[in-house]
């Protein structure tokens, strides 16, 4: 199932800089990047924004950058795979970002967060994950509002909640300065998908 935001212009400062972008980097995407494994699956991993040169130049979120290749190691170590690469034993997931556009600096404005809440919405419909996991407070604050908007939980690495029958998992942002500060490591995120695959293991079997 498709939802098309390629034609989203509810953000003036992020389509003027998809514009500038399609004329500075010819062969990037350019476009809103939407869900990598865009059907039903348990779990769903949201992050910031397409990075630059990584989702915004490939289409797909975590693709082609630093955040990426280490957050995709880290789930292929610890036995997850996305949902299209499926194969027996593989627990899988769907990936996307709180906001479908490049932000400048990879910062959003509150008011492109809010803007893209709905497309974010509609992903969460279509793939119906019991699981969740925010990668930084962006993600997490667009989550819990995409799920549930009268409700404040605080971010918190390491941290999980329940919103309906949904469980919520909190992870620091994968950045390339988070990783390299050391205040996000692959053993600490291994951790937190330690946390998450014993919980899928609980509604398994299914597929
Ligand atoms: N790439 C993405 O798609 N999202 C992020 O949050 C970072 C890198």
């Amino acid at each position: 199932m498709a939802v098309s935001v390629n034609d989203c212009v509810d953000c003036e400062r992020l389509v003027s800089r998809r514009k500038e972008n399609a004329i500075n980097f010819p062969t990037y995407y350019n476009r809103p990047v939407l869900a990598d494994g865009y059907e039903k699956t348990k779990f769903l991993i949201v992050g910031l924004a397409p990075g630059l040169h990584g989702a915004n130049a490939t289409g797909l979120p975590f693709d082609g950058d630093f955040a990426g290749r280490f957050l995709k190691q880290c789930l292929k170590e610890n036995g997850f795979k996305l949902q299209k690469e499926r194969n027996s034993g593989a627990f899988t997931y769907c990936i996307t970002n709180a906001v479908k556009c490049f932000p400048p600096s990879n910062r959003p404005l509150q008011s492109e967060i809010n803007n893209c809440l709905r497309h974010l919405k509609k992903e969460i419909s279509v793939v119906q994950p019991n699981f969740i996991l925010c990668l930084g407070v962006v993600a997490h604050n667009a989550v819990v509002r995409a799920c549930k908007e009268d409700i404040l939980v605080k971010f918190q690495h390491g941290n999980s909640f329940r919103i309906g029958q949904r469980i919520i998992f909190d992870s620091y942002h994968p950045s390339k300065r988070n990783i390299l500060t050391k205040r996000l490591t692959s053993e600490m995120f291994r951790i937190i998908l330690k946390k998450i695959s014993k919980e899928i293991e609980k509604v398994l079997p299914e597929e």
